[in-house]
């Protein structure tokens, strides 16, 4: 074989070299426009404290729907803190939920309220919403001036216990779930427990899902605490609730920031856990399932797959569908069942496109014990099929709860 060539003497190399260091708060709290909430101005007033602050603001017009007086509490708590921020305009109102991201314009029309507004990179853009519009806004803000300062008030479970605490951001195109994105740490993160209150059954019981993969993959007796609280929280008791949103997002902050590879340059990404086959299943539904409902099939799939490929005693795969049923979640959608012209199941490409969206060798999380994650480097389809037919089995109405 030819020894690959050397540089020749008139080539020189200079290495580069740095690290970025990042520090952000995320604050849990509770109605964070109150003028005596002091967690907006703390956020804001971190790097440099005598300033007024310009602030562009942006709302899930879900969010806005569902608590009119919104804009209003803003601007007064803006009066009420007038010697450390200024709105930058009237706050702007965007559609929420998957429409956002796959609306482009959406994008555009927040990069014209942010150039509108004139936001530069010491002033912030602030977006209260779901998973979905953090998504779309936190693209905005990373590539408005190259990225300008970024706080979220996360308002859906999802996006305070997963999303809203992470460091990336993204839109859907070409037919693929988050293609378009970039990995851009917030400047802070202000979880408002109160937002919880005007959500949808199905968008908060979303969420657990998330708490559900994370304890999975990480932690035993979080797991097992859900198993104990899970009548509450299928009830959606705001305490219960309030506890799997701190551990969640403090297991999901850890990863990231300790997991060794927080902006994803490796081919593994444990938090991923049931989400092959989750984003397929968004994308097969034209996302008619939400991502936390998607996510509990996943994870079904997944546990049950690691039940028949000899990772996980039976015992503990079972635990996971009681679990999972117990918190209310339909663990089936026909999706499942949809075909390709070949007769193979559509949503086995979704593991071709996870491994191409991460890129390298196919790593794919599944679970050796309660708690214990492990990753895996290929999947037997035949495992697949049967792990598919169990959980469609399984969803039959007698079986339902
Ligand atoms: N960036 C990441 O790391 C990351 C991680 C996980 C999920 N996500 C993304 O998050 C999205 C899902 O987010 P989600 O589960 O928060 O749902 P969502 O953002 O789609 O919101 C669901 C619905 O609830 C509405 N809503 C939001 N907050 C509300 C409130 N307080 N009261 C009433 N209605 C409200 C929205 O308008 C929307 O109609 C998906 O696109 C997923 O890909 C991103
Ligand atoms: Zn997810």
């Amino acid at each position: 074989m030819l020894e690959p060539k050397r540089p020749s003497a008139a080539t020189q190399v200079h290495r580069q070299s740095f690290a970025v260091h990042y520090d952000y708060p995320v604050y849990f709290t509770r109605d964070v426009f109150d003028p005596a909430n002091l967690c907006l101005r703390h956020a804001l007033a971190r790097l440099e404290g005598n300033k007024r602050h310009r602030v562009a603001v942006f709302i899930d017009e879900g969010v806005a729907l569902a608590c009119p007086r919104l804009p209003s509490r803003i601007a007064r708590y803006a009066e009420h803190h007038a010697d450390a921020m200024a709105m930058a305009g009237d706050v702007v109102v965007v559609p929420g939920g998957e429409a956002v991201k796959n609306q482009h314009d959406c994008v555009e029309h927040m990069l014209k309220d942010l150039s509108a507004r004139r936001i530069d990179r010491q002033s912030y853009a602030i977006a209260i919403g779901g998973g979905a519009m953090l998504d779309a806004a936190g693209f905005a803000a990373a590539i408005f001036h190259r990225g300008v300062r970024h706080v979220r008030c996360p308002t859906t479970v999802l996006a305070q216990n997963d999303s809203g605490v992470g460091v990336k951001n993204a839109i859907n195109a070409f037919g693929f779930k988050n293609l378009l994105g970039t990995f851009a740490p917030p400047f802070a993160v202000i979880n408002d427990a109160a937002f919880l209150e005007t959500l949808s059954e199905r968008d908060k019981r979303g969420g657990l899902a998330e708490g559900v993969k994370v304890a999975l993959i990480r932690d035993a007796d979080f797991f097992a605490w859900l198993e104990r609280n899970g009548t509450a929280l299928a009830r959606f008791d705001p305490h219960g609730i309030d506890e799997l949103v701190r551990r969640c997002a403090g297991l999901h902050m850890r990863q990231i920031a300790h997991g060794g590879d927080p902006f994803e340059n490796g081919s593994a990404r444990p938090l991923d856990f049931g989400h092959w086959s989750a984003h397929k299943l968004e994308t097969l539904t034209r996302h008619a399932l939400r991502h936390g409902e998607a996510v509990a099939i996943g994870i079904a799939l997944d546990a049950r797959y690691s039940v028949f490929s000899g990772l996980l005693p039976e015992a503990e795969g079972d635990r996971v569908h009681r679990l999972l049923v117990q918190l209310g979640f339909r663990l089936w959608d026909d999706a499942l069942d949809l075909r390709d012209e070949r007769g193979r199941r559509r949503v086995l490409a979704g593991l071709a496109e996870f491994q191409e969206h991460l890129g390298g060798e196919l790593t794919v999380t599944l679970i050796a014990g309660l708690g214990r994650g492990v990753e895996v480097h290929a999947m037997d389809e035949a495992l697949v099929e049967r792990a598919v037919q169990w959980l469609k089995t399984r969803a039959s109405p007698q079986t339902l709860p």
